[in-house]
């Protein structure tokens, strides 16, 4: 098959577009025919990338964890898919990922495509979507009548963070730079603030809720705007000790892990048109390191996909 692949640590510039083994799937698992895998530009400088969950060296390595495709072939003891099946999915982090004509995933984690969306769209929500769904709800426990920040609000995660607040009932402030607001407004946000010119702890407090995909001084500042028992969660990077005027409040950091249950429920959402993927830009298999690059490059809105198969007369 082709596929892009890493032969060391690095960065886009260590992507090479080749043949590689085709990967059989073993028990739990389903071989899929990829249609559209999601570009997440930071995962190259991530350790699973390049290891087994043992930690032990993997290497040539394929990037992607957002895969959409249809189920080509069976391992053993699988119940959750049948052959044939439009799938939508994120792959667990230390496997090799979906920038490939095919991708070996484990049939627990796949969901059935939402039927609204085509491959290219469906590739640009697992990442994101159960990010931002672990962030606020598993995590943060956001009920309706509250007020979220999201940092980051235009980017992958953040558009769908906005979209399942609203859909929640929760009141959505946002940073972004002066060029989303527009977009965002639209998506639901009643305060956007532009990070390059405004100090958002000036302009808000009392929230119940903080979304990080920052890290660094803007997950340090969102201490300041909490009300007293709210939740700083971040997906960028551990918070830093909360200040001792802040007690009571609580910060969480967590890795974003795959789910079938969820990715159903998104689905679902995402059919009656409750919530949608936004895409920044298409791009064809051969195309990653442009595509990682760009991502890399920052303030990016929604998410880039790469098209796999250029075929696509969707199933
Ligand atoms: N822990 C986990 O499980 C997990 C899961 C998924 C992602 N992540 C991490 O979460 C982070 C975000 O991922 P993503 O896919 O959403 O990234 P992304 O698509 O690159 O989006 C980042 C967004 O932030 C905006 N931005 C940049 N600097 C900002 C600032 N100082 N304040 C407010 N907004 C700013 C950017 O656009 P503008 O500057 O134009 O506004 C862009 O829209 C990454 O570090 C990723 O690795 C972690």
């Amino acid at each position: 098959m082709r596929a892009i692949r890493l032969h060391a640590r690095g960065g886009p510039e260590r992507l090479v577009y080749e043949d590689a083994p085709l990967p059989e799937p073993a028990a739990g698992e389903a071989l899929l025919r990829v249609y559209a895998a999601g570009v997440t530009p930071t995962e190259l400088t991530w350790s699973e990338t390049y290891q087994t969950p043992d930690g032990h060296e993997r290497l040539p390595t394929i990037p992607g964890h957002d895969v959409s495709g249809v189920v080509e072939a069976l391992g053993p003891d699988v119940s959750d898919v049948s052959l044939g099946d439009a799938v939508y999915g994120l792959i667990a982090f230390p496997r090799d990922g979906s920038a490939a004509e095919y991708a070996v995933v484990r049939a627990g984690d796949l969901a059935p495509k939402p039927r609204t969306l085509d491959h290219v769209h469906a590739a640009a929500v697992p990442i994101s979507a159960l990010t931002a769904w672990q962030a606020l709800f598993t995590h943060a426990g956001l009920s309706a009548g509250q007020r979220v920040l999201i940092h980051g609000a235009a980017g992958g995660v953040g558009v769908f963070a906005v979209q399942l607040a609203r859909w929640r009932g929760a009141h959505v402030s946002a940073t972004a730079s002066a060029r989303h607001h527009e977009f965002l407004r639209e998506l639901g946000v009643e305060t956007v603030i532009d990070y390059r010119t405004a100090r958002f702890e000036e302009v808000l407090r009392d929230v119940d809720v903080v979304l990080d995909t920052i890290g660094g001084d803007t997950l340090e500042r969102s201490w300041n705007v909490l009300r007293r028992g709210g939740t700083l969660v971040s997906v960028a990077a551990p918070p830093p000790p909360r200040p001792a005027r802040d007690a009571g409040t609580r910060g969480i950091f967590f890795i974003v892990e795959p789910s079938r249950a969820q990715l159903v429920e998104i689905g679902e959402l995402i059919d009656a048109g409750q919530i949608r993927p936004v895409l920044n830009a298409v791009l064809p298999l051969a195309r990653a390191r442009e595509a990682f690059e760009r991502g890399q490059a920052g303030h990016v809105r929604g998410k880039i996909v790469l098209r796999v198969d250029d075929s696509e007369a969707t199933p």
